[in-house]
């Protein structure tokens, strides 16, 4: 199908459910699972921090998604239009504002985050690695990330791919690229948890990761795992929105939906069995934050056999993750300016390409040259994720099934559930959904927003 300016008659979709899949998926997981999970769980006591976060997807991450889904799907519009189309003449359009722009502050330090990623994997395949102690490491690390030029270049690439998979439309583009390159990720994931799960002296690491220790529960542990699952399933951005504006009216948006939240789950957790058993083994406290993935990994895997060849597997799926996320966060702003302002999609994704750019190379210079402009205390690539991750997102989801459950109503859910009464879906589970999106994810969002006010 053409991608075109012109909305409704040659709006762009997915060929297939399966496709739905993927790219949905390919969104969910990125550098959320492999970065970020692995190293909350680190610092949040394990397994106590894992069925934490298990509560929140199923309680508050699945009722957002389907409210996303039926929003998206039922308007085939794009982030503000679908709001204005199912409520017309109403303020709801903002809340499809607040998700671009929502999208705009987290793949600004997003691809700056993705360009450290192409960066590591060519340091990999040169195995720069080898013979580097922790202190040489962390240096090695500290030393690039603070640079000028090397992680603005380095961004620069990772925007470029990015682009390049957008400008090609949702099924030429987005469709194809994650079909392909999802299934290789989870093998490649796969293969580096059964390689750390057998090194000698893993089995603290797996028990760390499967008992646990509720000592070290606090009330940011909650916060923690909340903003967490939001962020790793893409939800409250209108990323769900938009992707389901693509998907045909025959498929079943339930499953699409739960299929979602469990693949990119079964991500995380696999993430974790990739990463804690090897930390473990090579005696390495787990609460090493965010330097987990570019200092500590490449210490183990300089001390593990084969262990050049797992960098390079490691570094390539950390950048596949990366890749096919900022894909679906570009396509929210693409999809709005070309619905909006009726832009061609190659003039889109241009203008936007440039905008991101430039905010990217302010997130990547507030780690060095920049680090002491601070706004609330923080740089602005810290800044920029806490008022998405710890923010937006949580306002955007309680906004999103607020409309889904109270103003689109019951009537309106059912029948997007089940595609107009012609796809059978039990009673008990419609009633059990619109109970989640009416009350318990509203309660959820609403009590984690109260208590980081007062905090
Ligand atoms: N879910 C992505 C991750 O886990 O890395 C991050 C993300 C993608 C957030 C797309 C928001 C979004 F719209």
């Amino acid at each position: 199908m053409k991608n075109s300016s012109t909305q409704a008659a040659k709006r762009d979709s997915f060929a297939s459910s399966f496709g739905v899949l993927v790219a949905m998926a390919g969104s969910a997981v990125g550098l959320g699972n492999l970065w970020r999970f692995p190293y909350l769980v680190g610092e949040n006591g394990g397994a106590a921090f894992i069925l934490i976060y298990l509560g929140f997807v199923v309680l508050a991450g699945l009722p957002v998604m389907l409210a996303e889904f039926i929003i998206g799907r039922r308007s085939q519009s794009s982030a503000r239009s679908a709001f204005q189309k199912l409520a017309p003449g109403s303020h709801w359009g903002i809340v499809g504002v607040l998700g671009v722009i929502c999208c705009v502050f987290i793949i600004s330090f997003y691809s700056v985050v993705g360009g450290w990623c192409t960066e590591y994997l060519f340091k990999a395949v040169r195995f720069d690695f080898t013979d580097g102690s922790p202190e040489s490491l962390k240096t090695m690390f500290s030393s690039f990330s603070t640079s000028t030029w090397l992680p603005i270049i380095n961004h620069t690439v990772f925007l470029v791919l990015t682009a390049g998979v957008v400008i090609a439309g949702v099924q030429n583009g987005i469709e194809k690229f994650s079909k392909v390159m999802m299934p290789l990720l989870f093998l490649i994931i796969i293969g580096i948890a059964v390689r750390s799960m057998t090194l000698p002296g893993s089995g603290p690491g797996i028990s760390f990761l499967f008992r646990p220790d509720w000592s070290k529960v606090t009330s940011q542990t909650f916060l923690a795992a909340l903003g967490q699952a939001f962020f790793s399933l893409s939800l409250g951005s209108c990323m769900v929105v938009t992707y389901a504006s693509y998907v045909k009216k025959d498929a079943k948006i339930i499953s699409l939906s739960t299929q979602t939240a469990a693949a990119d789950t079964v991500f995380a957790i696999l993430a974790g069995c990739a990463i804690m058993p090897a930390v473990f083994a090579f005696g390495i406290s787990p609460g090493e934050g965010p330097d987990l993935v570019f200092v500590t990994l490449p210490h183990i895997f300089s001390q593990m056999p084969v262990g050049g060849v797992i960098a390079i597997l490691f570094f390539l799926a950390l950048l596949l993750a990366a890749l096919t996320s900022s894909i679906s966060m570009l396509e929210v702003i693409v999809a709005f300016c070309i619905e909006e302002f009726k832009m061609k999609r190659k003039v889109a994704v241009a203008l936007v390409f440039f905008f991101i750019w430039v905010l990217g190379c302010l997130c990547s210079l507030s780690m060095g040259p920049l680090s002491s402009w601070k706004v609330l205390g923080k740089n602005i690539f810290d800044l920029f994720d806490f008022i998405s991750a710890d923010f937006l997102m949580l306002i955007g989801g309680l906004l999103i099934v607020v409309f889904a459950g109270w103003k689109l109503g019951k009537k309106v859910v059912f029948d997007e559930v089940t595609n107009g009464g012609t796809h059978h879906v039990p009673a008990w589970l419609l009633k059990t959904m619109l109970f989640l999106i009416r009350y318990v994810a509203p309660a959820a969002l609403l009590a984690i927003a109260i208590f980081q006010i007062h905090e």
